[in-house]
């Protein structure tokens, strides 16, 4: 597992420019780009600036997945796939059969059972024991969560399964997330974290502090990219 952190003050651009540059290299080698989206509130500018620096990207050749999402319908001002859709899927007019969204608003385990489903079904078309994805972006929490992996919830012992329902106490709530046996097969890991995380938040995770969920992101046979914003 390579490790590269960039520390930039063009967080968006730069941001947007690897994703671009990964889905060249993908749809080069394998025909085809596979990229989880991470949620939360960093992702927005990045999406979107892809969304114009990325308008002629071979989006039919590109699947788009979820790495989290809330259990909320996808128009809840919470949603994951909202964000993604006003920020990128609408401005870049990618086509609907290029997404692939977690279905927050019908019972948490169905739905990360649908999914784990739809996952599952695309790595067999492969020959793939599990679905290999070319990029994940995540974000990291100011607890040191990734996805919907939190600290303290059950989530982070699952071994097996790639997607689940993972109760969040802190939130009183559910969550569908990846787990690490799928984020940890992808070939390219891209944290994206802004200059709302404490610098010293992130020192503990690249410094592998088993406290912290993040932390425990190290791609089997990928590599990680951290992209860091610094204030301007
Ligand atoms: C989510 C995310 C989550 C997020 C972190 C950071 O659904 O909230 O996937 O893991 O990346 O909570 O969130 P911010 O970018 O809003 O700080």
């Amino acid at each position: 597992m390579d490790r590269e952190v960039i520390r930039t003050r063009n967080f968006a651009s730069d941001a947007a420019n690897f994703i671009v540059d990964q889905a060249h290299k993908a749809v080069a080698e394998r025909n085809e780009f596979r990229i989880a989206l991470s949620g939360g509130n960093t992702p927005r500018p990045i999406y979107e600036r892809l969304a114009i620096i990325g308008r002629d990207l071979p989006w039919e050749s590109i699947r788009i997945a979820f790495g989290d999402e809330r259990c909320v319908p996808p128009d809840d001002s919470q949603s994951n796939f909202r964000m993604a859709r006003e920020a990128l899927f609408i401005p870049a007019a990618i086509p609907e059969k290029s997404i692939m969204r977690m279905r927050g608003e019908i019972d948490p385990q169905m739905a990360a059972q649908e999914y784990e489903n739809q996952l599952e079904l695309l790595a067999a078309q492969r020959g793939e024991q599990i679905y290999r994805h070319d990029l994940i972006l995540l974000g990291l929490g100011d607890d040191g969560h990734t996805a919907s992996l939190f600290p303290g919830t059950a989530g982070l012992e699952e071994t097996t399964r790639r997607v689940i329902a993972n109760f969040v106490p802190k939130f009183s709530s559910w969550r569908l997330t990846f787990t690490f046996p799928l984020i940890n097969h992808a070939r390219q890991i891209c944290f994206l974290v802004n200059t709302t995380k404490s610098a010293e938040l992130i020192e503990r995770v690249l410094r592998g502090d088993p406290q912290l969920p993040a932390s425990r992101v190290e791609p089997t046979a990928g590599d990680v990219t951290w992209i860091l914003g610094l204030s301007s």
